[in-house]
C-alpha cells in the first residue's frame, strides 16, 4: 500500500481538467495561427492599389501603351523628314558605311551614284539592291519620307534634290483613299508615278505584253489619250480587257495608281 508510484500516477480531478482543457485549445490554437498565417500571406499578395504611390507605379506602367492608342486612333500619320528618317535607320549603315553603304557626307562615294538621278535613286531605296535592304529594312516608311531620306543623304554628297513635299492623299491616309478619289485623280504626280510605273505597269508597258500600250509609244496611244486622263485612270483602276485591274496589283493605293497614269500620259504626249 505504501507504494509511492501509486501516488505519481493517480492522476487528481484538477490535473485530469487541466490536461483535457490543453487537449482542446491546443488544435484550435494550432488551427487559429494557421488561418492567421494563410490570411496573411494572401493580404501580402493583394497590390497595393490604394495609396497614391502605387497608382502613380499603376499609371507609370500603362502609359507607354496609353500613348500608342492615342496616335493609332486620332492623329493621321506624321511623315517624317528626311533628316528624321535618317536618324531612325538609315544612319546605321550609311554613318559608318557598313556593308559598302555609301557614306553620309562623303562626295567621293555619292558621286557616281547621284548621277543616276533622284528617281532611281528613290527607286532603289524603295525596292533595295544588293546589300541595301528595300526601305532600308524601316518596311513602314511611306515612299515620300525614304524620297526625303534619299534627298537629305545624296545633297549630303553634293547632289542638289528637292525632296517631295506632304504624300499623295492615299498615301498618307489609306482609309481617306475612297474619299480623297477625285483629289488624288485631279492631281497625278508623273514623277512620282514613273516610280510606280517601273514597279508595277512596266512588266506590260515596256514591250506591250497582251496588246498593252507601249510607253512613250504615241501613235498606240493616241485613240485612247481622247478620254481623258479621268478616263484612262478608271480604266487602269478598273482594268479593261487584258489590263487587269490596278495592274494586277490589288494594293496599290489610289494616287500611286493615278500618278502612274499621269506619269504614262505625259509620255505619251497627252496633257494632264
Ligand atoms: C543594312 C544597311 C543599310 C541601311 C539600314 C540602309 N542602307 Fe542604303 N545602302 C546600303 C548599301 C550596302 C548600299 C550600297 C548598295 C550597292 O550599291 O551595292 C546602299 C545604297 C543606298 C543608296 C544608293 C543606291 C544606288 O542606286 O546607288 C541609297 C539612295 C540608299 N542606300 C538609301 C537609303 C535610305 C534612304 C535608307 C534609310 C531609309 C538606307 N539606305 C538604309 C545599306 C543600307
Ligand atoms: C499584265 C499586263 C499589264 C500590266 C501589269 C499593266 N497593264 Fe495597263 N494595259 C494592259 C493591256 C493589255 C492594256 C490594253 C487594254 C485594252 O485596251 O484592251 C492596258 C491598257 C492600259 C491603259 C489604257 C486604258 C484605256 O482605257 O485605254 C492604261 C491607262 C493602263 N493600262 C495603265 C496601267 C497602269 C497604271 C499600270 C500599273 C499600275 C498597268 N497599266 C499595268 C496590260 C497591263
Amino acid at each position: 500500500m505504501a507504494d509511492p508510484h501509486a501516488k505519481m500516477t493517480q492522476a487528481t480531478p484538477q490535473e485530469v481538467i487541466i490536461s483535457i482543457v490543453a487537449g482542446l485549445l491546443a488544435p484550435l490554437l494550432a488551427i487559429f495561427l494557421v488561418v492567421q498565417l494563410v490570411l496573411g500571406i494572401q493580404d501580402e499578395q493583394k497590390p497595393d492599389t490604394t495609396s497614391e504611390a502605387a497608382q502613380k507605379a499603376i499609371a507609370e506602367r500603362i502609359k507607354p501603351v496609353a500613348r500608342l492608342e492615342a496616335i493609332d486612333a486620332n492623329a493621321p500619320k506624321v511623315e517624317k523628314s528626311g533628316q528624321e528618317v535618317y536618324d531612325a535607320i538609315c544612319t546605321s549603315c550609311h554613318a559608318a558605311g557598313a556593308l559598302g553603304a555609301p557614306k553620309f557626307d562623303n562626295k567621293g562615294d555619292w558621286g557616281s551614284r547621284i548621277g543616276q538621278g533622284y528617281d532611281t535613286l528613290v527607286k532603289h531605296a524603295i525596292e533595295g539592291i544588293r546589300q541595301m535592304p528595300p526601305r532600308g529594312g524601316g518596311s513602314d516608311l511611306s515612299d515620300v519620307e525614304v524620297a526625303r531620306a534619299v534627298a537629305y543623304m545624296a545633297n549630303s554628297g553634293g547632289a542638289k534634290f528637292t525632296a517631295p513635299e506632304a504624300a499623295a492623299p492615299a498615301a498618307a491616309a489609306p482609309a481617306a483613299a475612297g474619299a480623297a478619289a477625285t483629289a488624288s485623280v485631279a492631281k497625278p504626280d508623273p514623277a512620282k508615278g514613273k516610280v510606280v510605273y517601273e514597279a508595277t505597269c512596266a512588266a506590260c508597258h515596256a514591250t506591250g505584253v497582251a496588246g498593252a500600250p507601249k510607253l512613250g509609244d504615241k501613235a498606240a496611244w493616241s485613240a485612247r489619250i481622247g478620254q481623258g486622263f479621268e478616263g484612262l485612270y478608271h480604266s487602269a483602276l478598273n482594268g479593261k480587257n487584258a489590263m487587269p485591274a490596278k495592274g494586277g496589283n490589288a494594293d496599290l493605293p489610289e494616287a500611286d495608281l493615278a500618278n502612274a497614269v499621269g506619269y504614262m500620259l505625259v509620255e505619251a504626249g497627252g496633257k494632264l
